[in-house]
């Protein structure tokens, strides 16, 4: 352990950790694109500069280690300068998306548009684009527009070094470079639309999701995934009783930053397989529209007058259920 002063707050942080990591025992956010806490550190967009007391120049906050002592300032004029330098580089060629984009409103090219992007820019001349690569199904759940990627590669590392399966990579060179997968190689692997998640820009998003709902107009609630008996947390993204999205819920025990693809879209079965209208079958064995209150009395009346009651449980139950079956 070793003492650092972040922004004029002293806070004792374990030894070999970064400046991004340290930073958030201190409760600062460092600003950053390409760094990931279950990626490996590339230290390539240089969004997380900081200013490190006795160094000449800023530091890379994702790739430098802190040391007993130091004095690191993440929200001063100079580094500010540099974030808002970045910035400008950065959006010389995105797209003015964010109404049409899906990632609008979680977006962390967006929000740090918001604090150090320009009003104008001065760059006058045409933005790139990669023609017809706009709206590209590179798998069975992920749409990629490249005119919207930054190239902060966490899509890439994340085919490398979570799933090991290595469908994305850089292609072509300089201003040019692209994300994307070898001919006949889609990223298709099982845990494919976590890449959504990584990507800090809307380049990357799912399918099933693409163009549903805006995300400010979801509630969001904790909760677990019951796709198998892992038990991945996740966030449920509902409106009026629908069911929009699953997203993983950080948990370092359990499923880390991850979901698998099954899980992530296993909701789709509460479109299909509920019950929406209840049926009660009369003593006239007329099975027949009823209400909820009608259903319901019927099963009371049912449960109550078994002999026995069995229930099969299985590790698919959510723990309300598992905790009815139980109480039966
Ligand atoms: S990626 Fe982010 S900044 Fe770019 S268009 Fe989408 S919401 Fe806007
Ligand atoms: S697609 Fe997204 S995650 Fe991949 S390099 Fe581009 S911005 Fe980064
Ligand atoms: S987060 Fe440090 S260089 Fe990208």
């Amino acid at each position: 352990m070793g003492k650092v002063t972040i922004d004029g707050i002293e806070v004792e942080v374990q030894d070999g950790i970064n400046i991004i990591e340290a930073a958030k025992v201190a409760d600062v956010h460092v600003p950053h694109f390409c760094y990931h806490p279950s990626l490996t550190v590339v230290g390539q967009c240089r969004m997380c500069l900081v200013e490190v007391e006795g160094m000449p120049k800023l530091q890379a906050g994702c790739s430098t280690t802190v040391k007993d002592g130091m004095k690191i300032h993440v929200w001063n004029e100079k580094v500010e300068k540099a974030r808002r330098g970045q910035m400008e580089f950065l959006l010389i060629n995105h797209p003015l998306d964010c109404p049409i984009c899906d990632k609008a409103g979680e977006c962390p090219l967006q929000d740090y548009s918001f604090n150090y992007g320009s009003v104008e820019s001065r760059y006058g001349e045409f933005k790139r684009t990669y023609p017809g690569m706009d709206r590209t199904a590179i798998g069975p759940h992920v749409v990629q527009n490249m005119n919207r990627c930054i190239h902060c590669t966490r899509c890439i590392r994340f085919c490398q070094e979570i799933t090991g399966t290595n469908e994305l990579a850089f292609f072509k060179r300089g201003a040019a470079t692209e994300v994307g997968v070898f001919p006949g190689t889609p990223l298709d692997n099982w845990m494919s639309a976590c890449v959504t998640d990584v990507c800090p820009t809307g380049a990357l998003t799912t399918r099933e999701f693409r163009f549903e709902s805006r995300v400010w107009n979801l509630e969001s609630v904790d909760s677990i995934c019951n796709g198998c008996d892992v038990g991945c947390n996740i966030f449920i993204g509902y409106r009026n009783g629908q069911i929009f999205r699953y997203r993983p819920r950080v948990n370092p025990d359990v499923n880390d930053h991850w979901l698998c693809d099954y899980g992530r879209f296993s909701y789709e079965r509460y479109d299909t397989d509920r019950v929406v209208v209840p049926k009660v079958r009369n003593d006239d064995d007329y099975l027949g529209i009823s209400t909820w209150g009608e259903a319901l009395d019927a099963i009371e009346k049912a449960v109550k007058s078994a002999g026995k009651i069995a229930a099969i449980a299985s590790a698919n139950m959510t723990k309300e259920e598992a905790t009815l079956a139980k109480a039966l």
